[in-house]
């Protein structure tokens, strides 16, 4: 059975660096945690941190416990996925197969649902018990990370998206939608002055949340395409508040029960966001919180946002988005985006055979998504994630008066603070690949025939392990 602590042992075998424990008293609705994470990321270093010793937000002492970094690199993204290796394209792979194999869910009652420990409701329900962190300086409260839980009432499909959520008193919070899946529920249910049942799940394994961040289509019950992530059906139980109506998930560390209420808005804002900045305040979605449960000493799974974390938690999408392209451009080899620090750029590899394919790819991979703003591609002797090998192949491939293109008034990323309108904005295609039938400079290195003989019988004398 796969949960919260099962992954956090996983990782702690496999990457022992990767995992950090503290149990110094600390208040993260006072930045104290988010403060701890920065310094490490500073320090260029991304280990989870799990604060164990907490005041929750009416500053008593708490046995909740919270953690960043659960998806700040890859070495966590293979673990929660169960890849041996921590490779992007492996990572991107595992969860695309994994998101196209749907498991059914299963079934459990209240005593098998460890998320039943602690049960409060309507009247009991108060936030202020949870040690919920203010991430950034600019933020507009304290901010919960969750993977927010609806089933359509007409299809009884079950959707699951990674939503921002903020504090706004006891039992509400303000909730940031893009118009997608929950954002499309929500609103059919609004036209006819419904509130829509949601659950919060603020802790679970990572392949959840991963799932959860996926671009899945709308046909697809998303309850079993976590499933398919997890590599086993996920375990689900009926809420507090809507009974069978609307099933969550028993492993989770904590979940928040509530209403989407119509003709309903917050201030919500400003959040730290993915692209490093604080994104703006805005008029968001009212959530009113009915019941929550939770495991004695549960955590919270906190995204670092605005910083690498940010970035990585969106690798499902590249995922996504890496499958999507090579349908379209089959020559497309690899691609990495969120993992070259760049939040709205792509780099893509491709077997090139004729003039024109890299503006072609590129083009449709900005049309998939608007997060891609600028995109090189490079062949595929370079590998896309690797920033040194990228910049060599712009230097030395790149003429730049036919080599790059610029689009004019595309649809931008409303959260990049570069643009002067609302949306749209400029893009720019640089193509990276050597001429196709015409001679070019040799790359210069030794044969491969004797690398691959004396140097690598000498080489593997000196082997790191
Ligand atoms: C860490 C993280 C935070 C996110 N926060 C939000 C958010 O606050 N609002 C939003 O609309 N999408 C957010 N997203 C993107 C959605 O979760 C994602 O697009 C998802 O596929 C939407 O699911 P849906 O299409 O089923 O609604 C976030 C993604 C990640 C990885």
């Amino acid at each position: 059975m796969k949960d919260l602590n099962s992954f956090l042992e996983e990782l702690e075998a496999a990457f022992p660096d990767e995992i950090k424990r503290t149990d110094t008293l600390v208040a993260p609705h006072k930045y104290e945690a988010s403060a701890v994470m920065e310094l490490f990321e500073r320090d260029e270093r991304h280990p989870l941190v799990l604060f164990n010793n907490l005041v929750n937000l009416k500053q008593e002492n708490t046995a909740f416990k919270l953690l960043f970094n659960a998806f700040s690199n890859i070495e966590k993204m293979a673990v929660a996925l169960g890849v041996e290796q921590p490779v992007r394209k492996l990572i991107m792979e595992k969860y695309y197969q994994g998101s196209m194999n749907p498991k059914p869910v299963v079934r459990v009652n209240h005593t098998g649902a460890p998320v039943k420990e602690l049960v409060w409701r309507e009247q009991e329900v108060e936030l202020g018990v949870l040690p919920i962190p203010r991430i950034n300086e600019m933020d507009g409260g304290p901010y919960l990370t969750p993977i927010v839980v609806t089933r359509d009432g007409d299809s009884g499909r079950y959707n699951i998206s990674w939503n921002r959520a903020m504090v706004i008193d006891r039992n509400h919070l303000g909730l940031w939608m893009s118009p997608r899946h929950l954002w499309s529920t929500f609103s059919k249910y609004e036209q006819r002055g419904e509130a829509l049942p949601i659950a919060l799940v603020l802790g679970h394994h990572p392949a959840f949340f991963m799932a959860g961040a996926g671009l899945t289509k709308i046909s697809q019950d998303e309850y079993e395409v976590a499933g398919g992530v997890l590599g086993e059906g996920l375990r689900v139980v009926e809420s507090e508040a809507f009974g069978g109506e609307l099933l969550v998930p028993a492993d989770a560390e904590i979940i928040l029960e509530g209403l989407i209420l119509p003709e309903r808005r917050s201030v919500e804002g400003p959040f730290g966001e993915f692209t490093g900045y604080s994104g703006p305040q805005r008029i968001s979605w009212l959530v009113e919180i009915k019941a929550v449960t939770a495991r004695k000493g549960g955590a919270i799974i906190s995204v670092f946002g605005a910083h690498q974390e940010n970035l990585y938690a969106h690798m499902p999408i590249q995922a996504d988005i890496f499958h999507d392209l090579k349908n379209i451009m089959p020559a497309v080899k690899d691609i990495s985006w969120v993992d070259s620090g760049g939040p709205l750029n792509m780099v893509i590899s491709m077997d090139k055979k004729t003039e024109g394919e890299p503006v072609r790819a590129a083009m449709a991979a900005m049309s998939l998504s608007n997060f891609i703003k600028h995109v090189i591609v490079v062949d595929d002797d370079i590998d896309p994630g690797n920033l040194k090998q990228v910049m060599w192949a712009w230097s030395t491939r790149v003429q730049a008066d036919k080599d790059i293109n610029i689009i004019k008034r595309t649809q931008g990323q409303v959260l990049d603070p570069s643009l002067s309108e609302e949306i749209a904005g400029s893009a720019m295609i640089i193509n990276a690949t050597v001429p196709v039938g015409q001679p070019y400079a040799m790359k210069a290195q030794p044969p491969e025939s004797v690398i691959n003989s004396i140097g690598k019988e000498i080489f593997d004398q000196f082997k790191k392990y």
